[in-house]
């Protein structure tokens, strides 16, 4: 029988171990998770035993790729896709006892405070991760000296208007969410609530988005013609790991204030 070499990679070992079969029927997003994450943990220090939340897991193939290979115990949350499909999923890998499916919203986690020793996200910060207070938000759930790693599709460089002749066709108002390495380091760092530890660029990131591309999403020209007429100029993966300062204490989140109206006169001039 002929040797099947799809998704097989020097740059990627760990990754390489996974059938293509299984990696095709689980996509979820623009970018293959197991190369982001085979990467993004080469920069985080993740130990059997650990608790990591993986944060927007799709269909959970990072979940269940950081069990196998780091011996961490996952909690596998999502907004979009089916908690119930990811748990046959991480049954059928045989991680039950490791791997948590949870479905729930970014903005709003049913975790208990520094319940974590890191927090990932593959592909999926730039839903929810470029608000200003989200970190003052996402911090808690890990503890003080934990890490936090992030992942994905970004720029080489900020685009300021106008936006590039040759990304025109692909540009969507959405786009705007993408951000380079720089851009995330300053993000995070000016809350002074993570101490930055990696802020970079894949190498020859561009190139790994287009064979994926190739790969699953065939008949996206516009997007396939814009990788390959940018050569990495703009378009590529970004990854930033952070650790959680200890001598930073974390705002407390206003969810409500107590009711406490007091009837006033309206008008200077009303009589009634
Ligand atoms: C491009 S997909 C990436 C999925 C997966 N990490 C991967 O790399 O294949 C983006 C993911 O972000 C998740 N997401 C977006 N907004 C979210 C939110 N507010 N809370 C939790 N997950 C969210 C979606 O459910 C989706 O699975």
């Amino acid at each position: 029988m002929a040797s099947d070499n799809r998704l097989i990679s020097e740059q990627f070992p760990r990754s390489s171990k996974y059938h293509p079969d299984w990696i095709l029927a689980s996509v979820s997003g623009g970018a293959n998770p197991l190369w982001l994450t085979e990467w993004l943990a080469e920069s985080m220090d993740l130990q059997p035993g650990m608790r990591v939340l993986d944060l927007g897991c799709g269909r959970a193939m990072s979940s269940i790729f950081l069990h196998r290979e780091f011996g961490v115990q996952v909690w596998a949350t999502d907004l979009w896709f089916s908690a119930s499909e990811n748990l046959q999923r991480i049954r059928d890998a045989g991680v039950a006892d490791g791997v948590f499916p949870i479905h729930a919203d970014a903005r709003s986690l049913p975790f208990a405070e520094e319940f974590f020793d890191a927090i990932i996200s593959i592909d999926s910060f730039i839903y929810y991760g470029t608000d200003d207070l989200y970190l003052n938000y996402l911090a808690r759930f890990v503890k003080p000296g934990g890490l936090m790693g992030i992942a994905g599709a970004g720029f080489a460089r900020e685009i300021d208007d106008p936006v590039p002749e040759h990304l025109r066709k692909w540009w969507t108002p959405e786009c705007c969410c993408l951000h380079s390495a720089a851009w995330w380091r300053r993000h995070w760092e000016r809350t002074g609530i993570l101490q930055i530890e990696q802020a970079d660029m894949m190498p020859d990131g561009w190139q790994r988005w287009l064979d994926w591309h190739r790969m699953v999403a065939p008949d996206n020209a516009t997007e396939i013609q814009a990788l390959e007429v940018d050569r990495g100029n703009y378009f590529g993966y970004v990854r930033v790991v952070g650790r959680r300062r200890s001598d930073v204490n974390l705002e407390d989140l206003i969810v409500s204030l107590p009711a406490q109206y007091t009837k006033q006169q309206l008008m200077r001039d009303d009589e009634s």
